[in-house]
């Protein structure tokens, strides 16, 4: 299974769909989500999809020009065909007293430039259709796969919660054991001297949640982020597709070396 098949026919989105799908937000069993953010649900109706896709397509066509003009356009696009949106997103943000963290059951569209430039906390309909918007190319993948499929979408309003990059760890389950941890932002060679001050406390905080995570998930074989809280259990922020499936990022990991190492870079040691 690859991306490239997701979107060339019905067939292959539907297969996309299989693989990927049981990760969804809105397919989780409720265990699960108690180990996770606070989530609120909403459905994103077919009309609404396919008005977000007309949007990416004209944006490609670059109808709506850049800079300035561009963010005028988002706003009259999102009041004129997304005004039903916006109410809910709006309504439901109430619930979310830090702000909330926008997501689709499937991805999130951290790939928006208007995200980048200010922030990914959402506090109103209208920013959270500007991120959505202005998702490069997740949610317009996404969102097409799920028109193809005939799937229904559906987007989360999650508690805002801050996490700081060295605390954020991926981890692999395959045949319900616990497979691999890795250092979550690796691109760029990051490294995090927090990760290796904590080492020990980070592997065994991971290792003595791990029976509450398997025994709450329904897949056998999946990838799921945490997020290290020191003393308390960490927080789950998602799940993907299995470590086998060729769909997950497997960071600082390749297949075959999953043999339960935690690994992250190393600073270089002082003598
Ligand atoms: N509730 C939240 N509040 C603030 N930041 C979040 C929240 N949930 C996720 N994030 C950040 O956004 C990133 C992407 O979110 P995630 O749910 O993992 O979606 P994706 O499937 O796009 O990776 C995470 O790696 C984390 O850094
Ligand atoms: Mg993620």
């Amino acid at each position: 299974m690859n991306f490239a098949d997701a979107t060339s026919s019905r067939a292959g989105a539907q297969a996309f769909m299989r693989a990927a799908s049981p990760t969804f937000l809105e397919n989780w069993p409720p265990a699960l989500g108690r180990l996770s953010i606070r989530s609120t649900k909403i459905r994103l109706p077919d009309v609404e999809c396919r008005t977000l896709l007309r949007y990416f397509r004209r944006r490609d066509l670059n109808v709506f020009g850049c800079g300035k003009s561009r963010e005028v356009s988002l706003k009259v696009i999102a009041k004129e065909n997304l005004e039903g949106l916006r109410a809910r997103l709006d309504k439901c943000l109430c619930a979310h007293y830090r702000g909330a963290y926008l997501r689709l059951g499937s991805r999130s569209p951290k790939d928006s430039a208007y995200g980048k430039r200010r922030g990914f906390r959402v506090v109103n309909g209208q920013k959270a259709i500007s991120v959505l918007l202005t998702s490069r190319e997740r949610v317009r993948f996404d969102l097409s796969v799920s028109i193809l499929a005939d799937s229904p979408v559906y987007m989360f309003l999650r508690d805002w919660t801050d996490i700081a990059p060295w605390r954020e760890f991926r981890c692999f389950m395959i045949g319900r054991e616990l497979r691999g941890i890795s250092q979550y932002h690796y691109r760029g060679g990051q490294q995090y001297n927090e990760i290796m001050d904590h080492e020990t406390e980070i592997r065994s905080a991971i290792a003595s949640f791990f029976p509450k995570f398997r025994d709450a998930c329904h897949l056998d074989d999946v990838v799921f982020d945490l997020a290290y809280r020191g003393a308390r259990d960490p927080i789950l922020i998602e799940i993907n597709p299995s470590p086998l499936s060729g769909l997950s990022d497997l960071c600082l990991f390749e297949r075959e070396h999953l043999n339960g190492e935690f690994r992250f870079l190393r600073g270089a040691v002082s003598s």
